[in-house]
């Protein structure tokens, strides 16, 4: 890798997520060199889709801000993605203008009655592509009521194999705790996605997360893969920043995904919209970054 020598040949880009080292190589924050993600080639066929899950225990982290643009981004470049709200707070289907509140019908009625029909739930939102599995208040009895279900951990993988062939990629937005709803996401997924917030006590709960997915691997569902570690709310600016993303780095090696989404306040006010930044401000830096995040993962296998 080329070293860099002096200060004065690095200039940052607009949210300083990469450096360039005399307008050639360019780095990721933890100084590795950032590969050029090629715009995936489109699907002549649809299906079966890949499940992943968005962990972390700890909330405002941006597992649902993620969910959200990350689908935006894979549905721009023609995947059918669905996004499954699996917080009881509702806030991916707020973020894309679907209104849980007043739904009788949810993924709750879909975990909890044997009948309820998938398709009837699921809501198509203003992003081509991009379809919501709504969820409300309702969910949070869920946790409760399922515990003396037969095959608890798996219900959400029950639910929905009926639509697996319909989607390239479903997209899990869970709850902040590692309790059943979550388990049931890393039931039923095939990659997890780490969103870690780039602040000094970030990676505390990060080794009991890993604990709980390597238990679920174990007993539950064998096939589940860490499909990658991204830092969130980095803030070029502080040093600090920089030192969490080579911890992560250090720990976890190529877990870590080169892609970076920055604190920019675009994010919350695309919310405030009901609109993914994509839709929101598609120009802005931060759409760029989660472009990116999908490239990233269309070439690492990840994502068809
Ligand atoms: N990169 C970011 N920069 C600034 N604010 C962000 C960023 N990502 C998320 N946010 C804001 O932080 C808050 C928490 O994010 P959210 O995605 O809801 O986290 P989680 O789902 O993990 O609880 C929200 O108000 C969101 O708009
Ligand atoms: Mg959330």
């Amino acid at each position: 890798m080329t070293s860099v020598s002096s200060p004065s040949e690095i200039t940052s880009d607009t949210l300083g997520v990469e450096v360039r080292v005399a307008d050639e190589v360019r780095l990721d924050p933890a100084g590795r060199a950032m590969p050029d993600f090629a715009v995936p080639a489109p699907l002549a066929q649809h299906g079966p889709a890949r499940i992943i899950a968005m962990c972390n225990q700890k909330g405002g982290v941006g597992k649902t801000t993620t969910t959200i643009n990350l689908g935006a981004a894979l549905a721009e470049y023609g995947r059918r993605v669905l996004l499954v709200d699996f917080d009881p707070q509702g806030a991916a289907s707020v973020g894309l203008g679907v209104n849980p509140h007043g739904l009788d019908r949810t993924v709750y009625n879909l975990m909890m009655e044997r009948d309820a029909d998938v398709r009837e739930i699921i809501v198509g939102t203003a992003v081509d592509g991009l379809d919501v599995l709504p969820a409300n208040i309702d969910l949070s009895a869920a946790e409760v009521q399922l515990v003396g279900e037969v095959a608890r951990e798996s219900v959400l993988s029950r639910v929905l194999r009926p639509v697996a062939d319909e989607y390239d990629v479903i997209l899990v937005d869970c709850q902040p705790s590692l309790g059943l709803l979550t388990v049931n996401a890393l039931t039923a997924a095939h990659g997890v996605l780490i969103p870690l917030e780039c602040e000094f006590f970030a990676l505390r709960g990060v080794a009991l997360l890993v604990e709980t997915i390597d238990k679920v691997r174990d007993r539950l569902n064998p096939r589940l893969e860490v499909d990658g570690i991204l830092p969130t709310m980095y803030d070029s600016r502080t040093l600090h920043s920089r030192e969490v993303v080579a911890r992560v780095h250090e720990a976890f090696g190529d877990q870590l995904l080169h892609t970076i989404i920055a604190r920019t306040v675009k994010f919350p006010d695309a919310s405030v919209a009901a609109e993914p930044i994509t839709v929101y401000a598609p120009a802005h830096a931060g759409s760029e970054s989660y472009r990116r995040l999908a490239r990233e993962l269309v070439s690492r296998g990840s994502v068809a």
